[in-house]
């Protein structure tokens, strides 16, 4: 329904219960102004999140792109960061984006983790390729039409500390 779909989209509300807390449906940035996690203040060990991709053909949910992509991304890690317990790690997958128009890739996705290391001081403790083979052969106009491309089969993820060594 549109009423709870603009509701989604300029808020947050609480989306379920659990013995070990509660689930909020917004935009990351909603729910951290919101308040509502200040008690959570040092106290997350894990930070897991796919957040979007810089992608050129954006998704529904409206991806940013370029320098603003970067920023937003960017300045999330210190906030974030605020939120771990001295021994709390971030756990952040990226996906692979490409230039508009070119069988180019996009060295966004990199610079995007790179920044969000360096804007909160973060240990990029060890970088990971997730390796899908069952992904879609994409970008289809390099991959299956033109076939100068291999398929894009891949995301990275990013294993940050907030310290190390751990104390
Ligand atoms: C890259 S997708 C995650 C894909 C997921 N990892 C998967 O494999 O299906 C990004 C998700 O973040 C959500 N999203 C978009 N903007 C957001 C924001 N500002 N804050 C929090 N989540 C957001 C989207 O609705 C989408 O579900």
């Amino acid at each position: 329904m549109q009423e709870n779909k603009s509701k989604c989209d300029s808020s947050q509300e609480r989306a379920y219960r659990t013995n070990f807390g509660d689930a909020y449906r917004g935009k990351v940035e909603d729910v951290l102004d919101s308040g509502l996690v200040d008690a959570c203040v040092g106290k997350v060990d894990l930070l897991l999140t796919s957040p979007p991709f810089p992608l050129v053909n954006k998704k529904s949910y409206g991806n940013e792109t370029g320098e603003t992509y970067l920023r937003w991304l960017r300045d999330l890690a210190p906030r974030f960061k605020e939120l771990l317990s001295p021994k709390g790690s971030i756990v952040l997958e990226i996906g692979n984006a490409w230039e508009p128009g070119v069988p180019v890739m996009s060295t966004l996705p990199l610079e995007a983790l790179f920044e969000f290391k360096k804007s909160a001081d973060l240990f990029l403790c060890q970088h990971v390729i997730c390796h899908n083979p069952a992904r879609l052969p994409t970008p289809a106009a390099w991959v299956s039409v033109e076939r100068s491309r291999l398929k894009d089969s891949f995301t990275h993820v990013g294993l940050l500390q907030k310290n190390w060594p751990i104390v």
